[in-house]
């Protein structure tokens, strides 16, 4: 059934009549018409164009490579489960360009698609300029403890305030690590100075609603789940 039109505010331009859908209990509201005039100004933009370069060059440098250049439409939709998280995706995208700062959680079981959406997303919002980092949880952590060697060349707070500044930052495979609090500190640490700073921040998991709680803090977790709750992924490996 087609969803009835209804009339919104937008915080910014008031009221636009647009559609709401409702998939599996996520409301997922049509964008207000000149917030998309406004995503396209900022797409076309002179000082966009310049940074684009960068921001393209930040996905490239981070991301997996397989899934670089990789837009929505290679996202295939074939179940309304993929169709909702392709919609939430693509309003977080909208969003992060406009300049809001609300966080995401992708949780779900392996093969099922959760890094190729974020680096889709990170594809997306390069194109408006914006500019990306993202990380395994494992790799971080293996980073961190090498700077407490003697002569190392990097200290924590050098790593901390890399992965504070990018537009949006993704951190991938929370969870794998057992039981490990260092690790808890140092997630809620960086998801916390981010959103103090305004800026979004997707965490993907292996772990469900319940045992997530094993991974991160209270206070990250709901700092993540501002923007949509968890999103899950919840069908058969695509691998
Ligand atoms: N909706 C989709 N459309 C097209 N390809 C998809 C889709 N979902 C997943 N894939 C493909 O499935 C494969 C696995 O995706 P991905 O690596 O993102 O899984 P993941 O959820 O991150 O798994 P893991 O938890 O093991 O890291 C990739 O080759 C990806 O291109
Ligand atoms: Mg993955
Ligand atoms: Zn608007």
């Amino acid at each position: 059934m087609e969803p009835e039109t209804k009339t919104f505010v937008c915080k910014k331009h008031g009221e636009y009549q647009g559609k709401e859908i409702d998939i599996f209990g996520k409301k997922i509201k049509q964008l207000c018409p000149k917030c998309r005039d406004d995503i396209d100004k900022i797409r076309d933009d002179a000082k966009t164009r310049v940074r684009r370069r960068t921001a393209l060059e930040s996905v490239y440098l981070s991301f997996p490579k397989r899934y670089i250049g990789k837009s929505f439409d290679d996202w295939i939709t074939k179940t309304k489960s993929k169709e909702r998280n392709k919609k939430i995706a693509v309003s977080f995208a909208n969003k992060i360009i406009l300049g809001d700062s609300r966080s995401l959680i992708f949780s779900g079981g392996v093969g099922t698609g959760k890094t190729f959406l974020a680096t889709i997303i990170a594809n997306e919002i390069a194109k408006s300029g914006l500019v990306s980092r993202y990380v395994k949880v494992s790799s971080l952590m293996r980073r961190i403890k090498s700077t407490y060697q003697q002569n190392a060349s990097e200290s924590e707070s050098d790593i901390f305030n890399e992965l504070v500044k990018p537009d949006l930052l993704v951190i991938d495979e929370v969870g794998l690590q057992y039981d490990s609090k260092h690790e808890q500190i140092v997630l809620t640490d960086i998801i916390d100075e981010r959103y103090c700073n305004n800026k979004p921040t997707l965490v993907i998991t292996n772990a469900d609603e319940q045992t997530i709680h094993n991974h991160l803090t209270e206070r990250a977790i709901d700092r993540l789940r501002e923007a949509s709750g968890v999103v899950k992924f919840d069908w058969e490996s695509m691998r």
